[in-house]
């Protein structure tokens, strides 16, 4: 049985988990940019991950798109993000409801990371979507749970990756390899 696990990193958070994974399931992991499903074919399982840009897993859409080439396959989705804790379980439902359709959960199995945001890391073009996000949020008179939760990560300067908080998602595979 084979695996592999691709990934889209935009800042590193994502592909340091897809290079823990692999090394603890023995295979390979790949920048997933431009790769196509004929790619995915030869593997049995094939993982997924990608850091959240405003709730969209990135680089998610080539399972997602390519469920019925992939049926038959172990799959999993991971994603990186920066979700405070009291936050996380309205978070990773809303994450879940955004990148995949009902049906589709019975195939893929997900799992959310704590990710990494150092501000002065970011490029110009997310440190002004951020600045706008904010500003827009902080006006509101009555913020809603996600409108508070923006202002939050809006404002997180930090890395928070983890490598025990792989473990799981390991087991998981592993009973499939
Ligand atoms: C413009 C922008 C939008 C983001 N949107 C989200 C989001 O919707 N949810 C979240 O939890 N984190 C969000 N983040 C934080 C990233 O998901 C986090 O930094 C992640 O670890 C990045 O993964 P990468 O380093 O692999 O690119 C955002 C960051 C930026 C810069």
């Amino acid at each position: 049985m084979s695996a592999i696990v691709i990934y889209r990193s935009k800042y590193g958070s994502t592909k340091q988990y897809a290079e823990w994974i692999a090394e603890e399931l023995g295979c390979e992991a790949h920048d997933a940019k431009g790769m196509k499903v004929d790619a995915l074919l030869p593997y049995d399982t094939v993982i997924c991950g990608g850091g959240l840009y405003a709730e969209v897993i990135a680089g998610v859409s080539l399972i997602t798109k390519n469920i019925e080439k992939l049926e038959g396959k172990k799959l999993i989705v991971f994603s990186t993000g920066l979700t405070p804790p009291e936050y996380r379980e309205y978070y990773d439902k809303l994450v879940v409801e955004k990148n995949f359709k009902p049906e589709m959960l019975s195939k893929i199995k997900v799992f959310n990371f704590p990710g990494k945001m150092i501000i002065e890391e970011l490029s110009l073009p997310h440190r002004a979507a951020l600045k706008t996000l904010k500003k827009i949020m902080t006006a509101k008179t009555n913020p809603t749970d996600m409108e508070k939760l923006l202002i939050k990560l809006c404002d997180t300067s930090e890395d928070m990756t983890d490598r025990a908080a792989i473990a799981e998602l390991v087991g998981y595979a592993k009973n499939a390899i």
